[in-house]
């Protein structure tokens, strides 16, 4: 992951901590928990004995402790199980983002907080699809949808780009589940699983979209190339150059 990714991880569990257990193990669920080309995840973040981490993700690998029979639902975590909820650099790459985030409010206590991380721009990296970016608004629209309390919100802005990571213009959310009473809380409940009901009756799976041009794709880069010819050919010839190269998310 991106250094900037995992600094305001880092601080924000710096920040946040304080309103987490103190008498018990912190429980943690990292949500994309794979680990690529052994770059850090943020489970570094979470040392026993203080921290119990769990990792989830989609595919199996390093750092990954739970695959979900189904990839949106969780059957294998039980509701009001985990007190911190943390994910970067996948969001993008879940066709139905909001069904997870829904998932995630169900997992988390009353009082539990959760962290996301996700780009608002860069280029197309697919694990195994890439499908959103995301805006303050995104997160807004997320938590007014699941009944999530949206502590904080932040857009990396042009200011910010030239940090590590900071062309991937990240996008996070603080957000808490709110301390309910019993009745309200079985009636948020429930309305979650009516929320995510769908992808549980169908796997609705996604493939990745042909990206050879058509007819309609090759017309308008011909005309862009009419139009203002040298700014193109600059432009494509810094993203083929850049291309070559592994993308650091
Ligand atoms: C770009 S990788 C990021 C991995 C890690 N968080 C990091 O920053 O190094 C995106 C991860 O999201 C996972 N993923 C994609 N869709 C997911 C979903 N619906 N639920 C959980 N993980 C998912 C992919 O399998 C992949 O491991």
């Amino acid at each position: 992951m991106h250094e900037s990714s995992f600094e305001k991880a880092r601080i924000f569990l710096e920040q946040y901590k304080s309103e987490m257990p103190s008498d018990r193990p912190i429980k943690v669920l990292e949500v994309g928990s794979k680990s690529y080309h052994d770059q850090d995840t943020y489970r570094g973040l979470f040392p026993s004995p203080e921290y119990i981490y769990t990792g989830l993700d989609i595919e199996a690998g390093n750092n990954v402790d739970i695959v979900p029979a189904n990839p949106f639902i969780w059957d294998e975590i039980a509701t009001s199980s985990f007190d911190f909820c943390v994910s970067g650099q996948t969001f993008e790459h879940n066709p139905y983002f909001w069904v997870t985030f829904a998932e995630i409010s169900r997992v988390l206590l009353p009082g539990g907080l959760t962290l996301i991380i996700a780009p608002g721009a860069g280029p197309v990296h697919r694990y195994p699809v890439d499908c959103w970016r995301f805006y303050p608004d995104s997160w807004a629209a997320l938590c007014t949808l699941t009944e999530m309390e949206l502590v904080e919100c932040y857009f990396e802005t042009d200011e910010m780009s030239a940090i590590p990571g900071g062309k991937w213009r990240d996008s996070c959310v603080l957000a808490r589940k709110p301390h309910l009473s019993e009745i309200e809380l079985e009636r948020s409940h429930k309305r979650l699983e009516k929320l995510v009901a769908l992808f549980r009756d169908e796997h609705v799976r996604v493939v990745q979209s042909n990206l050879t041009p058509g007819k309609g794709i090759k017309a308008y880069r011909a005309e862009m190339a009419r139009k203002s010819p040298l700014t193109l050919r600059k432009k494509i010839k810094t993203r083929l150059s850049s291309s070559d190269r592994i993308h650091s998310f």
